[in-house]
């Protein structure tokens, strides 16, 4: 059978918030899209966004403070301008999704409510109750299929076609048949989102394989800031499913063996509300020195019951329908073991605010777009604050689909030819054929549970190196690989083959711009280095990779503003 060649005026890749925003901007603008997805839209991991999105609104917050809490959250790596655009247009984002037809939870007077979150000044993050995400995602998933939006569901983008300096596709197959197609485009967006899935304990979908980053990355084009793996502080202990902030938002207190409220000691002024890293690294080191709870003293106790049935129930029941499906506990009744979990990655496919995939520091690749977590902008630098995610990927979702819808009269059309999908078939075959002792599975497992060890909430010189060592050497086995299913239907070990080595390539750049960072700062903990360094690291990394899976690493410099330096506390 041939291959199939399909025309659009652009292709989005992912179809969470980011993906349908930028979607439905092109396609209102009489543009002709396709939306590529592995899933369907609404098991997209935006779904999975449960406490807030950021919007300074009320009388006591203002944009300007929403700029200074997350420049400080990030540690001063987040590029300021970025910031200020991003917080600048929070309040109208908040509003447009509203007149989507997103329902906030309401303040008894009908104002949309807001809640605290952590390292925030004001109350600032606007909810439905604790299922924000899923809600935002239903609205514009709605909106883009409204006006037209094509959804290639269940079907795998497995490459971009990269030429002479400019994107004018993508190959995918699909999931259903392997019937392999190219999607031939003025301009692609990636918006694949994020890519905890490397670490054992995450709070990561199941799809959340960083494919977007690696396909970018064996084309030889940069990864920004990918040492910085945001580890949430409330995962369900033993699983990592995401506990929302808004449980501490809300009042929710942490304990360990000992029943002292340990946040004192870490950060006496915001307590539970500190950031994500400082909460994360503070329960990590009360495991570690051995007040930790539960049957395998891993954890710590997160405590809301206090805040009585009436309130948990009106604003926390996933999280407490949750803890009472994977643990057993009430939380209305007791409090609930959780620990630190992989949640978020601060770096990604380097974009302009516009959204304009880097070649370098200094040239853009024509016609190729990012957008969501699977792009560094960078609004999150070293360290992202709760609820500036959703806010990213919508804003900027949107935002980039204008910039493509001013851009996409200029870019011409590349003829596409049967031949733009050699690399995604050669992989495919390779797959299906190869005939080596090596399973998905364990080389999975052994990637999981190194990253975890070794390159997690903290980290050495010395254990980053048994890192790369680990992932160098899985990169050796995966050519050893054999899988059992040798079919074409729907044939989801081949896909978690081809998931599998792109986990292993990112985190290659993970760990190698890691190592590189002789210091700590935001997310990136380095024990043998345990100060911020802003005279020789206040940059942000570019990370490169050759045919060989080899990474090289250059530096960008960092966009500073009105919000000067300081030393960070809580
Ligand atoms: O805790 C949470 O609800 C997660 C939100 C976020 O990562 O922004």
């Amino acid at each position: 059978m041939g291959i199939p060649i399909y025309t659009y005026d652009a292709i989005i890749v992912g179809s969470g918030l980011a993906g349908c925003a930028a979607a439905r901007e092109l396609q209102s603008a009489g543009k002709k899209v396709a939306v590529i997805t592995k899933l369907h839209p609404l098991r997209s991991h935006s779904g999975a966004a449960q406490g807030g999105v950021n919007a300074a609104f009320s009388d006591k917050d203002s944009v300007e403070l929403h700029e200074f809490d997350t420049v400080k959250g990030s540690d001063y790596l987040a590029d300021q301008d970025a910031v200020e655009f991003m917080c600048k247009n929070a309040p109208e984002t908040i509003r447009w999704a509203e007149r989507m037809g997103a329902a906030f939870s309401r303040t008894p007077d009908g104002k949309i409510a807001q809640r605290p979150f952590g390292g925030q000044s004001s109350p600032r993050a606007c909810y439905a109750k604790d299922r924000t995400g899923l809600t935002l995602l239903q609205t514009i998933y709605e909106q883009a299929y409204r006006v037209g939006v094509e959804f290639w569901d269940e079907w795998y983008a497995a490459d971009i076609i990269y030429k002479d300096g400019k994107v004018s596709g993508v190959v995918a197959f699909n999931i259903r048949d392997l019937q392999v197609a190219v999607f031939n485009a003025k301009s692609v967006m990636f918006a694949t989102g994020g890519y905890a899935r490397s670490y054992k304990i995450n709070s990561n979908a199941h799809a959340n394989t960083g494919d977007g980053l690696s396909i970018v990355a064996r084309h030889g084009l940069p990864l920004e800031d990918m040492e910085f793996v945001q580890f949430h502080p409330s995962g369900l202990s033993g699983n990592g499913v995401l506990i929302s902030e808004a449980a501490r938002g809300e009042g929710g207190r942490l304990f360990n063996s000992l029943g002292e409220r340990f946040m004192e000691k870490y950060a006496p002024n915001a307590m539970e509300l500190a950031s994500r890293d400082v909460v994360s690294r503070a329960i990590l080191n009360e495991i570690r020195e051995g007040r930790g709870v539960g049957p395998r003293k891993d954890a710590v106790f997160l405590d809301v019951t206090h805040l009585g049935r009436d309130l948990i129930m009106e604003r926390l029941p996933e999280l407490r329908e949750l803890a009472m499906t994977f643990l057993g506990l009430d939380m209305i009744k007791e409090p609930i073991l959780i620990s630190a979990t992989a949640h978020y990655s601060m770096g990604g496919i380097p974009v302009n605010i516009a959204g304009n995939v880097r070649k370098n520091n200094s040239q853009y690749v024509e016609g190729f777009y990012a957008a969501g977590e699977c792009s560094c902008v960078s609004v999150h630098g070293a360290n992202r604050l709760g609820a500036n995610s959703v806010l990213e990927a919508l804003l900027f979702g949107r935002f980039v689909g204008k910039t493509m819808v001013n851009e996409i009269d200029t870019i011409p059309l590349r003829a596409a030819q049967e031949d733009d999908a050699k690399r995604a078939l050669d992989e495919i075959n390779f797959i299906l054929n190869n005939n080596g002792n090596e399973t998905i599975t364990q080389l999975r497992e052994e990637l999981q549970q190194c990253m975890t060890a070794n390159a997690g909430a903290f980290r050495t010189k010395e254990t980053l190196e048994i890192a790369i060592a680990k992932v160098k050497e899985l990169r050796k086995r995966f050519k050893n690989i054999r899988i059992k299913d040798k079919s074409k239907l729907f044939n989801t070990e081949l896909q978690e083959a081809i998931e599998l080595g792109h986990m292993i390539d990112y985190s290659a750049f993970i760990v190698e711009s890691a190592i590189a960072r002789n210091e700590s700062r935001g997310a990136h903990f380095r024990e043998d280095f345990n100060t911020r360094d802003d005279e020789n690291f206040l940059k942000h990394t570019m990370a490169y990779m050759d045919k060989e899976g080899n990474i090289s690493l250059d530096y960008m410099d960092v966009v500073l503003g009105k919000h000067e330096l300081k030393a960070r506390n809580y």
